[in-house]
């Protein structure tokens, strides 16, 4: 296995961000590779995440993606883990709910409608709305989360 390190992604880098965003199946918009920290394995982007802005103030970490083939090796976990230290509290992100577990760890902890910034409480509304539609169509109950990191404190 080669050694896999993070680093700030370049221009060069947005093809693969976007390659591995859609295969994950996560919200392939706002993929500026300027928010962008990637894990790079011997020049291949292998894993990836941002902090998005959002015009309240809110940051989102988002695009928390891992290649399958990568998968298990702590690299989200790194990923995660670096955005926090890198990141002024308080930091949301939003998720499925299977994904919830995953996130609790680093300090995360669902919210509350009365604690989502405004920003995250639309995407949250909009989010469950389809996924209702959704889940009415194919039978598979799915709902989004929202999670907050330092919300406390702020
Ligand atoms: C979620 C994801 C980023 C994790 O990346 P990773 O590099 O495999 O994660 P790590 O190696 O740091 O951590 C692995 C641990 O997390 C656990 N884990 C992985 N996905 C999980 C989930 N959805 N819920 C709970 N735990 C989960 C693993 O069981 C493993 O636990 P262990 O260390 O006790 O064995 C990766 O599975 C992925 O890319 N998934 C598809 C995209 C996605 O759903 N992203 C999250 C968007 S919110």
């Amino acid at each position: 296995m080669t050694a896999t390190i993070l680093r700030r992604a370049t221009a060069a880098d947005q093809p693969a961000i976007t390659a591995l965003i859609r295969q994950a199946g996560l919200n392939p918009l706002g993929l500026d590779w300027r928010r962008f920290i990637v894990a790079d394995a011997d020049g291949r982007v292998v894993g990836t995440g941002q902090v998005k802005l959002h015009g309240d103030g809110a940051r989102e970490m988002a695009s928390i993606a891992v290649t399958p083939g990568r998968q298990g090796a702590g690299i989200g976990g790194a990923i995660v883990a670096t955005i926090i230290s890198l990141t002024p509290a308080p930091l949301y992100l939003y998720c499925a709910d299977h994904n919830e577990r995953y996130y609790l760890p680093f300090g995360f902890h669902p919210l509350t409608r009365a604690e989502m910034p405004r920003s995250l409480c639309r995407i949250y509304w909009i989010g469950n709305t389809l996924l209702h539609v959704i889940a009415f169509v194919t039978g598979k109950p799915r709902r989004l989360v929202v999670m907050g990191y330092g919300v406390d404190a702020a």
